[in-house]
């Protein structure tokens, strides 16, 4: 399929771009950045040029991956976050209808479904983790994922109004930026990024993965929306005790943890907050991260060191 990519020059966009070519798909890169995987550079809130992109290149299907994102949120002011995030949507889903593109991905994110409440923890009070599903109730605390929701509607909108194929994924942590959460900054940046594939995280090449599977699911699947994340071994009986001592819970699971992280001088989190789960997707989408904590431990074990 001919397909456009916007965010093309960002984290996941090259890694995306070459998954996509790899399935064989032609691809178009839209990003206001350039880079090898770009085509075009230009704005997704360019109404203008984002219609003529898409008609010149006959594009049949959109994966629509550019966004400000949460560290944006220091360099842009929320006006930006509108135009970029809900406005280039907007554009893309109505250029879309008007050139008939076949099918949809917006990436969305799992951060959306974090209130104020959630992301205070056991700080704030919270007696038990959040299991946090597709129908959980959300009420995002900042404009990154109040603008990310805004354009999961719109999606939701137009597959309605005019039936184009659209695929949410809400996709959990995948950047390579140390972490900013203030209980996560006890453990080094590796040790970190083990600890959260637990609950919320995945790599980078699942999130591609992911995309590439709903660019095919599309039309057998109509609207549909999914959180992506990384097996989390825990069920939602383990939520009060995750909260209150998350290394005993992972160490009913994975009985040599400690010792393997031991060996590495890493710890795990005292308190696990919220777990997304993503087996809604494992179900409808056919998709399940191939990274998974369990690997990470099969790494330490080998001494060779889990990559992220
Ligand atoms: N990185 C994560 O952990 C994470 C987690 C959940 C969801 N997401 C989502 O995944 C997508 C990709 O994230 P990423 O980590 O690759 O981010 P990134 O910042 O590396 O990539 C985003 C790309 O979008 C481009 N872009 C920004 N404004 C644009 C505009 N107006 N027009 C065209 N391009 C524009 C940027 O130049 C950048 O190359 C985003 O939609 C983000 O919200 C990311």
């Amino acid at each position: 399929m001919r397909v456009l990519l916007t965010g093309s020059s960002g984290w996941l966009g090259r890694t995306l771009g070459p998954a996509l070519r790899a399935a064989g798909h032609r691809v178009t890169g839209l990003d206001v950045v350039a880079s090898p995987e770009t085509t075009i550079v230009g704005s997704v809130a360019d109404r203008a040029l984002v219609r003529q992109v898409i008609g010149d290149h006959a594009v049949e299907a959109v994966i629509h991956s550019a966004a400000l994102h949460k560290p944006d949120i220091e360099r842009f002011d929320r006006q930006a976050f509108m135009d970029v995030n809900v406005t280039g949507t907007l554009n893309l889903l109505e250029a879309g209808i008007a050139h008939g593109v076949g099918r949809f991905v917006f990436t969305s994110t799992t951060s959306l479904m974090i209130s104020e409440t959630i992301r205070a923890g056991a700080a704030g009070g919270a007696r038990r983790a959040e299991w946090l599903t597709e129908d959980s109730p959300v009420q995002p605390r900042n404009i990154y994922g109040i603008t990310k929701l805004a354009a999961e509607q719109l999606c939701r909108l137009v597959h309605r109004e005019h039936g184009l194929p659209v695929v949410v994924l809400r996709t959990s942590r995948f950047f390579p930026e140390a972490d900013d959460m203030a209980h996560a900054i006890a453990q080094a940046d590796d040790n970190t990024k083990a600890n959260e594939l637990l609950f919320r995280r995945l790599t980078v090449e699942d999130a591609a993965r992911a995309h590439v599977l709903a660019l095919d699911r599309a039309p057998d699947l109509g609207f549909d929306l999914f959180i992506v994340s990384a097996p989390p071994p825990f069920s939602p009986d383990d939520a009060e005790v995750l909260i209150a001592d998350a290394p005993a819970v992972v160490a009913r699971y994975f009985p040599r943890y400690a010792e393997l992280y031991a060996r590495r001088g890493w710890t795990m989190f005292d308190s696990i907050d919220r777990v997304y789960d993503p087996s809604r997707a494992t179900a409808r989408l056919g998709f399940t991260c191939r990274t998974t904590f369990a690997d990470v431990l099969a790494a330490l074990e080998a001494e060779t060191g889990p990559r992220f």
